[in-house]
Order: structure tokens, then sequence, then C-alpha cells
């Protein structure tokens, strides 16, 4: 796959050659004034870029990870069985360490390392195990472009002609290998010719809204206007904001959302001013081993990036930071889950367990 399903955006991310290659990054912390790329050619490469949010965005990460297992296992296929499989299972623990939020990436890892393991207890052949592994891996990064598609022809129906759509954060194609999550239904409905405004909350600290989301709906063509974080009730009061629609890292069993932060607060004020509020995600992003949102890991980043993010100190000395990543937004506070089996509404535990319970999922 190496095509972002957009018109003029490069792809977030691409495998470069064959059995030798290595991973192509879009790196996302140089948008939107370059447009450069970064290549990675060991578990160690892509490690950092995970963490460094060169490449981010949950089903981004799961896909670029199972990448990054197949780097950071290449110069083992011609060891022992043994010895493969120990390296496998290294490098997984490794690159799941990189953060700990999106449950993609231990979804996507796991998927990879249990080819690898199957194809060693059929042959006990590396080399041969590992070529099923890579398989695997562009297998995921086809399948997660056909199900983002879908995901865009399940919700382009909830965007009608006038309205205003209100998203957080970027659950794009550049969070994805293509068409993205919460902005495929955007896509699709434009593609069909329905004319609305994007209104993109510009995401303090790292600004993944102003810089990645407005790039990439400019970049299609869309109607799209950046605001403050702290602007969006004030436009749901004003009347401008119909729908709300926004990705997710993890949802548990019970529909509990963790989301870049800040989509939490887009919700309460959602619900106060009866505007719908809907998340959607691929079907790999829920979480079905923990029963809600109060188990969801939440990554804290560095202080320096509230601190003097892009370079410049904006916060008086003396004063503590706090930077946790994401938040969790409450089940009750979503009126819909929009993924690529069909629209989960309403969301509760048995709609989930009915659409999302499957081998292919995260199960207890
Ligand atoms: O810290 P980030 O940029 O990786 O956070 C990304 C988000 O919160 C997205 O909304 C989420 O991963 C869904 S991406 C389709």
């Amino acid at each position: 796959m190496t095509d972002s399903g957009i018109p003029g955006l490069p792809p977030t991310l691409r495998w470069k050659g064959g059995a030798q290659g290595l991973l192509v990054l879009l790196d996302q912390t140089r948008l939107p004034t370059a447009v450069v790329f970064r290549e990675c050619g060991s578990a160690e490469a892509v490690h950092a870029a995970i963490r460094e949010l060169c490449v981010r965005g949950a089903p981004a990460i799961g896909v670029a990870a199972a990448y990054g297992l197949c780097l950071g296992t290449r110069s083992h296929s011609g060891s022992s069985a043994g010895e493969f499989i120990e390296q496998v299972r290294k490098t997984c623990a490794f690159l799941e360490s990189a953060r700990p939020t999106a449950v993609n990436l231990s979804w996507a890892l796991r998927r990879v390392c249990r080819r690898g393991e199957a194809a060693i207890s059929a042959e006990a052949d590396p080399q041969r195990a590992w070529e099923l592994m890579l398989a695997e891996a562009h297998r995921m990064a086809e399948e997660d472009a056909a199900v983002c598609r879908r995901i865009g022809e399940v919700g382009a129906p909830l965007i009608r002609d006038g309205m205003g759509v209100l998203t957080h954060c970027n659950a794009g194609a550049l969070a994805t290998v293509a068409h993205g999550t919460a902005l495929s239904p955007m896509y699709e409905a434009h593609r069909q010719g329905r004319r609305f405004r994007v209104f993109v909350d510009e995401t303090r600290p790292l600004l993944q809204g102003a810089r990645l989301t407005a790039f990439e709906l400019s970049a299609a063509g869309l109607d799209v206007t950046v605001l403050c974080d702290g602007a969006a009730a004030t436009l749901m009061a004003a009347g401008r904001v119909q729908l709300v629609v926004v990705g997710a890292d993890r949802i548990a069993a019970n529909g509990d959302t963790a989301n870049k932060v800040g989509t939490y607060g887009v919700a309460i004020a959602a619900r106060h001013h009866g505007v719908p509020f809907y998340v959607a995600a691929p079907r790999s992003t829920f979480d079905l081993s923990i029963p809600d949102g109060a188990q969801i890991p939440i990554e804290e980043r560095s202080a320096d990036e509230v601190r003097c993010g892009f370079g410049r100190t904006t916060v008086a000395g003396g004063a503590a930071c706090y930077n946790p990543a994401f938040d969790v937004t409450p089940a009750g506070m979503i009126r819909g889950i929009i993924t690529e089996s069909g629209l989960l509404e309403p969301v509760s535990v048995e709609n989930i367990r009915q659409i999302v319970g499957c081998g292919s999922c995260n199960e207890g």
C-alpha cells in the first residue's frame, strides 16, 4: 500500500524494497511546513519514530510496529528456530513499550508474532517464518486502508449539507495507512458532493489538529476552519456545530473511549449543547479484555511539550506542567461508534460484543 487515498497527500508509511527493504515514514513532526521522509531500517529506529511521533495515530503505529518487528528479526532468520522465536518475542516487547495507550500497537505486534510462531511450529524454518511475518505486515497495511475506507462509507450518511462538523486531534489518513477513521466519513461525504464545514481543534500541546488535520483536509479540498481548543464550546453555543466525530486509541468493553487529551472536554460541551458526539474506530481499537476506561493506561509525556513546545518557552519559570497525552470519554456521552462493521448505536456492552466480539479483536 503506497497511497494515502487522498490526492496530493503523501503516504503515511510504506515499505520500500523486498525482503531487504526498509520502512519509509512521512515525518509528521515536520508538517505542515516540510514534507520529509524518515527511513527506518531497524526496530530501534521504528521505536524512536513512534515515541517521537514521527508516525502517530493508533492504526498507523500498529502497522509501523508490525514492520518494525520484521526489521528487528530479519538478521536472526539464519539462526535456530528457538533463537529466532526468542528474538521475535524480545522485539515485540521492546516495540510495545514505545507508547502505552493505543491498543492497536500490541494488537498488530501480537498478530505478526503469532504468524511467526505458527510458521515455526509448522516448518521450523526461520527464513520462511520471517517471510511470512513480512507478508502479514503487508496484509495488515492493505487491510487498514480497506477498513478505513469502509468506516468512511458507514459514517458518511451522518454528514448532511450545510453542517458544521467538529473534530479533535488527527484521526485522518496521516493517522492510518489511508483514508483515516474520523476523517474518512468526511472524505466520503465530500466525494458524494455534500457541502459542509469542518471545524478542527488545534489540539494542544502538539497541534495535531492545526498541523496535520488541517493539512490533509485542505489538500483534499474540504472547507476547513481551525480553532483554539478553548473555543469549541463557544462555537457549539453559537449553533455552528451539528456533529462531532473523533478517533480513538482504545475502547473498553463498555464503550469508554481513550482519545487525544481534550476529547472528553469536547464531549462534555457537545452533550451540554445537544450536539451528537461520535467516535470512529476500527475493530482493532477495541480492547474487550478491560471492562471500562479506568483500566486504560494513559501516556504521560514530557512537561517540555507544554513548557516549550516548538522551541519557545511559554510557561512561567517555577510552574510545573501536567501533560497527559490522552483522556477517557465515558460511553454514556458517545452517541455511536462508527466501525467497519457498521454503526454501533447505542453504545452498550451487548452491542459492542455483537459487532466487535470476534477472534481478530483484543479479547479477554
Ligand atoms: O498522540 P497521537 O497523535 O498519536 O494521538 C492520536 C489520537 O489521539 C487519534 O485521535 C487516535 O489515535 C485515532 S487515529 C485514527
